[in-house]
């Protein structure tokens, strides 16, 4: 079976008091619509149980990936049209999402969600290849908890190799809050490329 196409995308959800929560997730396509697969326990899993709509934001500023790792939560947002959670500003483009059902999962249960409205806000710049390495160094620091050091320190230096070569002055940046966070979870376990594993 093939698998489904993933979007990696800026998920937007509201808790039961309305607060924003912003969370970097990867969509899965659904024939017209997106699944939602948030891990058991997380903000974005209470808040779609809560409040059953979500926006998917298609945004090219991949700090707001690097920076949801890195504790930095907070991007400007703006109204959405027909849901009642606030898109991001800096979005190229966004999708308004409701909950039609929910795949029930004790890890990871799949919310079905159709596109109620969709919006275009900035033209798509082309590709970057810093942009993709960026994204790539965040899903592997959401992983280190799961993955080997040697691993880990493998794949950031060969990402790092394109994000010099590519990066502009915001990819750079979204890099350097990664690098520094893998750097400080290795901090007192030997030196750099030493597995803590015999
Ligand atoms: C590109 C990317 C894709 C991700 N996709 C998912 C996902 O599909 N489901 C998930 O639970 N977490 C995913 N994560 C990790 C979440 O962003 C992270 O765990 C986040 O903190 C969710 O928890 P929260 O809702 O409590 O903030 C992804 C991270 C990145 C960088």
């Amino acid at each position: 079976m093939t698998m489904p196409m993933i979007r990696e995308t800026i998920v937007t959800t509201a808790g039961a008091d309305r607060r924003v929560h912003i969370a970097p997730l990867g969509i899965i396509a659904d024939g017209a619509g997106w699944i939602i697969a948030p891990f058991s326990p997380s903000t974005t899993l209470g808040n779609l149980r809560a409040v059953p709509f979500a926006v998917a934001n298609h945004i090219d500023d991949v700090r707001v990936f690097a920076g949801c790792l890195t504790g930095r939560h907070d991007w400007p947002t703006a109204s959405s049209e027909q849901v009642p959670v606030p898109r991001l500003s800096g979005a190229l483009a966004h999708e308004e999402l409701a909950v039609t059902g929910v795949t029930e999962d004790a890890q990871r249960p799949r919310f079905h969600c159709r596109v109620v409205h969709r919006a275009s806000h900035a033209p798509f710049a082309g590709f970057n290849r810093a942009q993709a390495a960026v994204i790539e160094a965040a899903i592997l620091v959401s992983r280190l908890h799961l993955l080997p050091r040697d691993r880990i320190e493998r794949e950031m230096a060969a990402l790092e190799i394109v994000v010099d070569k590519t990066a502009g002055a915001a990819e750079r940046e979204a890099w350097s809050w990664l690098a520094d966070k893998v750097r400080g979870y290795y901090v007192g376990c030997g030196r750099p490329g030493e597995s803590r594993d015999p």
